[in-house]
């Protein structure tokens, strides 16, 4: 199921999210249907009005490479390097930015039964993440310096 995208400036996008405490399994679902329909690569849960600590990413399904992934309760333990990308955001329609961020970041996240997991990602993913984890501490890609 769809779900609708609130749009800048809506003021739940600037919300700081709570940690996830109960079963999100269903809102992941529908956040990834979401995210598809619209069509982008990542969706956080405030763009879908639920200010909790979760996003959903496919970095590379636009390429034919499906890899949808559910972050619960994310934290970037680790960051290094240097890129900038075009960004842009389904809560922004049309107006990409230049972004810069960390080449390479190391996630942890809870893994299924709720253990943590750790993972490293890199390029275009490593972006991604850094951008999404900016949406739950209620901060858009409007508050970035624009990047040469
Ligand atoms: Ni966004």
């Amino acid at each position: 199921m769809t779900l609708p995208i609130l749009l800048h400036p809506d003021p739940v996008l600037r919300a700081a999210c709570t940690p996830v405490r109960g079963d999100v399994a269903g809102l992941a679902r529908d956040m990834l249907d979401t995210m598809y329909a619209a069509p982008g690569r990542g969706l956080a849960a405030p763009q879908v009005g639920v200010t909790e600590r979760l996003f959903v990413m496919d970095a590379t399904w636009k390429e034919g490479l499906p890899d949808p992934r559910v972050f619960v309760n994310p934290e970037i333990v680790a960051r290094d390097g240097a890129q900038v990308n075009e960004e842009g955001c389904l809560s922004i329609p049309d107006v990409p930015r230049r972004v810069a961020r960390a080449r390479r970041v190391t996630l942890t996240f809870d893994g299924p039964g709720g253990a943590r997991r750790s993972e490293v990602f890199d390029g275009f993913a490593a972006a991604c993440i850094q951008h999404e984890m900016d949406h739950l501490d209620g901060v858009l890609i409007l508050d970035h310096a624009a990047a040469s």
